[in-house]
């Protein structure tokens, strides 16, 4: 699809170096101030005309006849001077060869020379060495198609004239210039134009004289190209950065021409393409339709603050360009002191809960116990802290009777709770099971002691463990506390000692009730020293001592 473009571009380019010729090195005349050489292509029979262009610089001294034109082998039959124009009216194979026309200074000295090479061909209506190439797009308008010259002389009057196409097909008068609003492919050819031109002048009547021009058109399949355009940065933006650190800027274009150029500039003057050993440089990466080139700033100094980059893009169809600048980053106080606010509360919520989690039962029992803080209820009717309970664990293990009885004295006598023990405050000879009933009643807590060996009757009875549970869990009048033994594992594992509590003669749907309440583990002599976690997580669960209440004077005097 670029292929036109590329040819018009060289084309163009030797048309230019076809005129300016070899400059005045290997030119005839020592002095001349411009010497060109061009060659004309001619068809066999038909008008060629030289046309001497005279040099800028010469004009004047040319009006003013300072300086004279001179052709040479204008002399001869069928040929036409006028000024700076020669016409040979009807050339045929003796024309070929170099026809010169010289401006003459004062010194007789030629000041400027342009030597013309007549080519004489015959084969074809046209020679490829002198076609005008147009191009458009398939589906897109056609412009015209030029059939008249400049060089003609004002003595020559056109009569009419025909266009050919590829030769052989004369195109009717509908043709007219050759415009088309929507192009096919079928439209690529060779187009002649032939003009039949008269004399204006007696000498020649009745003549005419014929000249021809060919231009090719070609349709190319396919939408116009896209204009290349940059799409970022936009022109006059800035980046911010951090002095020291490494800045990369992406210039991203949309390119689908191969001769387009994307590149950059510091201050006008080029950046280095991929040589990663300098401070800047830039590289670029293509994909299809798309270029993209990264200036590369290895470590941003002042220098470069103060420089102005500018991506380039060059192509056959034009100049685009964007110029950024870089800005030292200001810091940003607002966002840092809410981030800082914000973290130093996540940081203390998350402190405070840990250390609540950590230290939740110290924290409780110094409020309650050692401030007083606490919200015991001395006439909540009840007259004992805790129903003590033993059954029997199914896993074996357990709480021993002797370690039970320390746990009841030291939570009478150590810290003044007022505990109710089957054997010692359910008086003979009631009946057993509504004393016990009522004595649950009576208290605050259950605390469900497993153990291991066999209880006495009256402990272990079924029914006062039902009846309790049922107090305790159903109708949960009464937190339950369990204290269980430390289940020493023989595999090893130390990992979980603390199975769950199997009781047995408790119905499968009240193991489930069991299970849900608080749990304290006695881990025998390591639980004995008051200081222990076990006395903490039991005194946890139990209500606040009632020292000041009542009942705990009472009680204080009696045991006096
Ligand atoms: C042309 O020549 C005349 C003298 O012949 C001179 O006066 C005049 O300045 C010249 N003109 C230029 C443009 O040199
Ligand atoms: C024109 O004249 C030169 C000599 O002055 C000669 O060499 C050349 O062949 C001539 N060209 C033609 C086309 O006759
Ligand atoms: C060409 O035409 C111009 C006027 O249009 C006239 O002055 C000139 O003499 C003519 N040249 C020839 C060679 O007939
Ligand atoms: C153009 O003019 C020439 C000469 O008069 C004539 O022979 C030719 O037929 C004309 N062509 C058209 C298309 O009128
Ligand atoms: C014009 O003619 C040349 C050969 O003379 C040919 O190569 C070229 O394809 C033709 N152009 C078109 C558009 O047909
Ligand atoms: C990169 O730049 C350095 C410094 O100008 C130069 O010495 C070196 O030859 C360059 N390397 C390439 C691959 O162009
Ligand atoms: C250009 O250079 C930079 C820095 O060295 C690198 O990160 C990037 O990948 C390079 N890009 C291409 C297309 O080579
Ligand atoms: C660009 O110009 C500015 C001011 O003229 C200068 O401070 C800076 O160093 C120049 N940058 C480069 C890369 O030449
Ligand atoms: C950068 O470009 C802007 C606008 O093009 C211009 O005003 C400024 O002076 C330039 N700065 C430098 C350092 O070249």
């Amino acid at each position: 699809m670029m292929k036109p473009l590329f040819m018009v571009l060289l084309l163009s380019a030797t048309k230019e170096l076809m005129r300016k010729g070899s400059l005045c090195e290997a030119s005839p005349c020592q002095s001349c101030s411009s010497y060109k050489e061009s060659n004309l292509y001619v068809r066999e029979g038909e008008m060629a005309v030289l046309k001497f262009r005279i040099p800028q610089v010469w004009r004047t001294e040319h009006n003013n006849g300072n300086v004279t034109l001179t052709w040479s082998n204008h002399s001869g039959p069928g040929r036409w001077v006028s000024g700076d124009t020669l016409v040979i009216l009807r050339v045929s194979p003796n024309d070929e060869g170099s026809y010169s026309c010289s401006l003459i200074g004062a010194s007789g000295q030629a000041v400027a020379m342009e030597r013309f090479y007549i080519k004489v061909y015959s084969d074809k209506c046209y020679t490829d060495l002198a076609v005008y190439p147009t191009y458009c797009y398939e589906g897109e308008s056609c412009y015209q198609l030029q059939c008249s010259e400049d060089n003609i002389p004002q003595n020559f009057t056109r009569l009419n004239y025909t266009w050919y196409k590829d030769c052989d097909t004369e195109l009717d008068s509908s043709f007219e210039n050759g415009y088309l609003s929507s192009a096919d492919v079928k439209d690529s050819g060779n187009y002649t134009c032939m003009s039949y031109y008269v004399y204006n002048s007696h000498l020649s009547d009745g003549q005419v004289f014929r000249r021809s021009r060919t231009v090719e058109r070609t349709v190319e399949p396919g939408s116009v190209p896209l204009v290349p355009k940059i799409i970022s940065p936009k022109d006059g933006d800035y980046f911010e950065v951090d002095m020291g650190s490494p800045v990369v800027v992406v210039c991203r274009a949309v390119i689908e021409d191969p001769f387009a150029n994307l590149f950059w500039l510091a201050n006008k003057s080029f950046v280095e393409k991929d040589n990663d050993t300098l401070p800047v440089f830039y590289n670029s990466s293509k994909e299809l339709g798309h270029e993209e080139a990264s200036l590369v700033i290895k470590q941003v100094s002042e220098e470069h603050l103060n420089s102005n980059y500018t991506c380039k893009l060059q192509s056959p169809s034009g100049v685009v360009h964007v110029s950024i600048t870089l800005k030292q980053k200001r810091p940003a106080p607002f966002p840092i002191l809410v981030f800082g606010v914000v973290g130093v509360f996540v940081v203390t919520a998350v402190v405070v809960t840990v250390v609540y989690v950590q230290l939740k039962v110290d924290i409780v029992l110094f409020l309650r116990d050692d401030l007083g803080l606490h919200r015991h209820n001395s006439s909540d009717g009840k007259c004992y802290d805790a129903y003590v309970l033993c059954c029997k664990s199914n896993t074996g293990s357990g709480v021993s009777e002797e370690d039970r009885r320390k746990i009841e004295a030291v939570l009478e006598e150590e810290y003044g709770y007022s505990l109710c023990l089957f054997d010692r405050d359910i008086l003979p000879g009631e009946a057993v099971s509504e004393a016990v009933l009522a004595s649950i009643e009576k208290s605050r807590r259950l605390i469900l002691v497993s153990s291991g060996s066999a209880l006495n009757p009256g402990q272990d009875s079924q029914y006062s463990l039902l009846t309790g549970l049922h107090a305790a869990l159903v109708e949960r009048q009464t937190p339950l506390v369990l204290v269980q033994a430390e289940v020493r594992s023989d595999a090893g594992s130390s990992q979980d000692n603390q199975e769950n509590l199997k009781l047995d003669s408790v119905p499968e749907a009240q193991q489930k009730l069991v299970q849900s309440g608080h749990k304290v583990t006695w881990k025998g002599s390591n639980s004995e020293p008051l200081s222990s976690a076990f006395w903490k997580e039991l005194r946890y669960h139990m209500p606040a001592r009632a020292r000041e209440s009542s009942q705990g004077v009472e009680k204080a005097l009696l045991r006096l």
